[in-house]
Formats: structure tokens, C-alpha cells, sequence
């Protein structure tokens, strides 16, 4: 699950946060990416200068403005939801300890 959290502090509000959110959440419905995109609000995160500031997984992104929600998706939160579902390649798979056979002593 890609977590996306959005300022709703008074600053991002009034630079237009809920616009925003409800312009992410349009764009994974019609990327039909409910249940892999979750969408939380939280309270100034201390970046009010310039617009709405946003957290996609563990990335801080501020001066984010409604109208750049679509290119914002694509560029910023596709690419970290395709990351999280793409399959662990052969070199990834967990180490195999090795098996030491006991025999009589
Ligand atoms: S109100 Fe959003 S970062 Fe401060």
C-alpha cells in the first residue's frame, strides 16, 4: 500500500488541499488503483510557503498546486506504485541457508 499524505493545515487548505485530494483520488479511480493507493490528511507539515505540501511513501513534496494534480500523479505516484508491485527478480529471493547432513559419529 502507497501512502499519499496531504497538508490539510490551514495554509495548504486555503492553497487548495481538498481540491487536490479529491483530484488523486479521481486519478486512482480511473487508473483503477484503489486498494494500492491510500489517501490520509495531516496537519501542517511545516512547509507553508508555497502551496500544498504532500508525503508519497516516505517522499516530501511542497508547492504542489490543484491544477498540477494530474501531472503530479504520474510523474510523483505512478512510478512509486508500479515500484511496490513489481516481482522480486531471481537475484532477490531470500538466502537459502545451507544443510549440513549429520552422520553416525
Ligand atoms: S499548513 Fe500545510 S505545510 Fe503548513
Amino acid at each position: 500500500m502507497l501512502l499519499i499524505t496531504i497538508c490539510v493545515g490551514s495554509s495548504c487548505s486555503l492553497r487548495g488541499s481538498d481540491e487536490l485530494a479529491s483530484d488523486l483520488f479521481r486519478l486512482i479511480e480511473k487508473e483503477k488503483l484503489e486498494g494500492l493507493i491510500d489517501i490520509v490528511g495531516a496537519f501542517c507539515m511545516d512547509a507553508c510557503s508555497k502551496g500544498v505540501s504532500v508525503r508519497v511513501g516516505d517522499q516530501e513534496f511542497s508547492g504542489i498546486r490543484p491544477e498540477e494534480a494530474e501531472t503530479f500523479f504520474y510523474k510523483e505516484v505512478i512510478p512509486r506504485v508500479k515500484t511496490k508491485l513489481t516481482p522480486r527478480t531471481t537475484d532477490e529471493s531470500p538466502a537459502v541457508l545451507s544443510c549440513r547432513k549429520e552422520g553416525p559419529t
